[in-house]
């Protein structure tokens, strides 16, 4: 199935120059960027994007780190892409990632892991239409 994932280079990412390794490894692998801009999230809306992590130990932290700086924020398109980029990314703590994944080799931190991914169709659609509008989906 033709899936849409929302993909985002987190402020390390940004801060460390990775916005552009982590697009060609994106493109590398044949996934289609459909849009893309660079965003900087207040606490408020850092908290809204983490909805679903309120009340976890991390998200008072997650929270902050996500709106400590700017972030490019990337929707992907293609057949399977949300397990497709999740694979690309690697598992949310760098240690356990994959050999090649980006969290594997540029993620300093559980917290600090570079990019994020969508894990399901349900919060692809959630996360998109937070931070995107129709005519910026191309
Ligand atoms: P989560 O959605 O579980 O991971 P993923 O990004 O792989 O979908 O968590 C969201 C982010 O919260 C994660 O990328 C990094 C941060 N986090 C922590 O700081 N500590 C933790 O124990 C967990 C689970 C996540
Ligand atoms: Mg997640």
């Amino acid at each position: 199935m033709v899936e849409r994932t929302l993909s985002i280079v987190k402020p390390d990412g940004v801060m460390r120059n990775l916005i552009g390794e982590v697009i060609g490894r994106l493109e590398g692998e044949g996934l289609k960027i459909v849009a893309m801009k660079m965003i900087h999230m207040n606490k408020a809306q850092a908290k809204g994007f983490y909805k679903v992590h309120e009340g976890k130990p991390f998200f008072e932290s997650v929270t902050d780190f996500m709106s400590s700086g700017p972030c490019v924020v990337i929707i992907l398109e293609g057949e399977n892409v949300i397990a497709r980029y999740r694979e690309i990314m690697g598992a949310t703590n760098y240690k356990d990632a994959a050999e090649g994944t980006i969290r594997r080799d540029f993620a300093t931190d559980i917290e600090k892991n570079v990019v994020h991914g969508s894990d399901s169709l349900e919060n692809a659609d959630i996360e998109i239409n937070y931070f995107f509008n129709a005519l910026e989906i191309h």
